[in-house]
């Protein structure tokens, strides 16, 4: 037997064996839908629950049926997207408008509940950190209402700008979000597989090398999120790919286009409604888009990337770049 720092010294090589084993997948018609008190029809995407060994996020779609609207409860900071229907939410006291389209986040500790308004469901997508919060021991679920018919509308005050009373963004329309594209001077880099580029290097030198297309949602615009963000769109035009890069974890949900990644060297299918884990710390992967509409790809990180273990480890597991966006020849 060993002690506890044999034990360490083995830790890298268990956890890579784990993550191997691990699912890199799911899609759509694999969700086990499930109710509970607060969404009546509700599964999880990349989550541990499902088989993902995630950084402590999960992620989930939830529908809401005409007419009704969720539970209300509070928890950690959450991040949704609205993929279907319109509607409108209720955060601390405060409405805010949704439909196809809208961002929306949900500060920590924040009581939310969700309206569909629409003729048809309402679906969105979700992303929380219950499982860091528990290993940390600050996960606290209060359920202050069930979800059911609406038969009363609340009266609450609404945000015309989405942002909240602190100055905080917490709704983003579709059409608010800026839209970037690459310059045709962007397309085709090719870098030394073993001489990589930092992402840093990568975006000063050759601008927009990521994808034809980025759309930003919790980029700017006001949002102040930090223990997770939905960061944008990720979009190819038809029948091209991404470039070909390393970095810590990120959860990919499509929304539009059919096509394949490349992770970790492993052939990963995705059309709309798959969502795939590139698991990190320094995941090697590449998007092609086989199809002929433009790939979307909705992007979530967790904050202690974005804010923390990026940063802090870049020197170990840095942000490379092999490769600029291009046709698939
Ligand atoms: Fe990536």
């Amino acid at each position: 037997m060993g002690n506890f720092y044999d034990e360490l010294l083995g830790a890298w090589d268990k956890s890579n064996a784990t993550k191997l084993k691990a699912r890199k997948y799911i899609h759509e018609d694999e969700i086990e839908w499930v109710s509970t008190p607060q969404d009546e029809k509700v599964g999880l995407l990349v989550a541990p629950e499902t088989g993902f060994e995630t950084w402590g996020t999960e992620s989930a779609v939830a529908e809401i049926a005409p007419g009704w609207n969720t539970g209300k409860h509070a928890h950690g900071e959450e991040g949704l997207y609205i993929t279907q229907g319109e509607g409108f939410s209720v955060i601390s006291g405060k409405r805010y408008d949704w439909a196809k389209g809208t961002t929306l986040w949900v500060p920590f500790g924040a009581e939310h509940q969700h309206f569909n308004t629409g003729d048809g469901p309402a679906r969105y997508y979700s992303v929380t950190c219950s499982h860091l919060e528990q290993f940390l021991g600050i996960f606290k679920l209060e359920q202050l209402e069930t979800c059911g018919p609406t038969d009363n509308i609340v009266d609450a005050p609404v945000s015309a700008d989405g942002f909240d009373d602190k100055g905080r963004r917490l709704r983003l329309w579709w059409d608010e979000a800026p839209q970037v594209r690459s310059s045709e001077d962007d397309r085709g880099l090719k870098q030394d597989p073993d001489a990589p580029l930092l992402a840093d290097e990568a975006f000063d030198t050759t601008m927009s090398t990521h994808h034809s297309l980025m759309i930003h949602f919790m980029r700017g615009n006001g949002f102040q999120n930090k223990e997770l963000e939905i960061s944008g769109i990720l979009s190819d035009d038809p029948h091209t790919h991404g470039g070909r890069h390393a970095h810590m974890e990120a959860i990919l949900y499509i929304l539009q286009g059919e096509g394949y990644s490349i992770v970790d060297g492993e052939k990963i299918p995705w059309r709309q409604g798959t969502c795939f884990h590139v698991q990190g710390p320094q995941t090697m992967h590449q998007h092609f888009n086989e199809s002929d509409v433009a790939s979307h790809m909705l992007r979530t990180a967790p904050g202690i990337r974005m804010n923390f273990f990026q940063e802090i480890a870049e020197e170990r597991f840095p942000y490379l770049w092999f490769e600029s966006h291009d046709h698939i020849h």
